[in-house]
């Protein structure tokens, strides 16, 4: 019988993990739970005999595929895939899949949440400011940039945005200024919040330079990926502008060194929170789930990563 495991260190909502069983177990496969592991070797366990596995930012590498010896496909269920090992699943003949878009809504929801808690100096009651007027940057236009320039407008920002990806015509339907070039759209952009993947490419590619071009009370917001920053050139930055600010729903590697020398300045989750919603869970978990039956029963491969 095809086997499918939920391997979650950070579980689902139990309403998403219902709805995954149920999608499982309706095509005839068995649903397994590992939730909450504290090791590598449990995930090893759990997959040894498995057809098919859910994960979220669950690290599936050479040594997960390797183990996991009747897996024909793993489903990150959500948008970033930084965490699995491509080249690993395709050596093996395992298909990789996201679920694009599907907890796109949480996380610009908790960018402005985070902007409204930073700006308004942790509901202190001190005088804080508004996000009214201000200039607001959207870098990469994909599902979670469209949904934050729409709540963006709703607080009053002025929306740039910059995506070499998607055409100008695109973003400017929105109601955004597409903006040309990338330093086009540091040097305007008072905030400037982050919606790229980690890749070779993307990787400390948000430096010094790019980030000194910012406008004065510069504010950067990253629930992307930690590793886009470089830290370095970020700590150098913000030693010599004391305007600048850095909220991060992932938090930097060198995190305890930001709080200690700019502990007004910057705001970090204490876990990634961005797609923690029971909406998120059940909206990335279900859609993991039918893609993997899809896939099992029919042979769809919509959404696959390693073509
Ligand atoms: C994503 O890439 O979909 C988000 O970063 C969510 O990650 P999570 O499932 O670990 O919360």
């Amino acid at each position: 019988m095809t086997k499918v495991l939920v391997a979650t260190e950070k579980p689902f909502a139990q309403e998403a993990v219902d709805g995954i069983k149920q999608i499982v177990e309706k095509a005839g496969f068995t649903c397994m739970l590992l939730e909450s592991y504290t090791s590598k070797q449990q995930l090893l366990d759990a997959v040894a005999d498995v057809d098919a596995i859910i994960i979220r930012s669950d690290i599936i590498d050479k040594e997960v595929v390797d183990a996991a010896k009747n897996l024909k496909i793993v489903v990150r269920a959500g948008a970033g895939y930084d965490n699995i090992d491509l080249d690993a699943c395709t050596a093996k003949g395992v298909v990789a899949m996201n679920t694009p878009g599907q907890n796109a809504n949480a996380v610009a929801e908790l960018v402005f949440g985070m902007m409204i808690f930073f700006v308004r100096i942790s509901f202190s009651g001190k005088s804080g400011t508004e996000l009214r007027g201000k200039t607001f940057g959207i870098h990469a236009f994909g599902n979670i940039g469209r949904i934050v320039a729409k709540i963006a407008q709703g607080f009053g920002m002025k929306v740039y945005a910059f995506d070499p990806f998607v055409s100008h015509d695109v973003i400017e339907k929105e109601g955004v200024t597409s903006l040309s070039t990338i330093e086009e759209l540091y040097k305007t952009c008072q905030y400037v919040s982050l919606h790229i993947p980690a890749t070779e490419k993307t990787i400390k590619s948000i430096n010094y330079n790019l980030l000194s071009m910012m406008p004065k009370d510069a504010v950067l917001v990253n629930t992307a990926r930690k590793e886009v920053i470089n830290e370095d050139d970020m700590l150098k930055l913000m030693t010599e502008r004391k305007d600048f600010s850095y909220i991060a729903d992932v938090r930097p590697s060198k995190g305890a060194e930001f709080e200690e020398k700019f502990a007004k300045r910057v705001l970090f989750t204490a876990q990634k929170s961005g797609a923690q919603t029971e909406e998120a869970n059940i909206n990335a978990g279900l859609a993991a789930a039918n893609q993997i039956v899809g896939f099992i029963s029919k042979g769809d491969r919509t959404f696959q990563l390693n073509k």
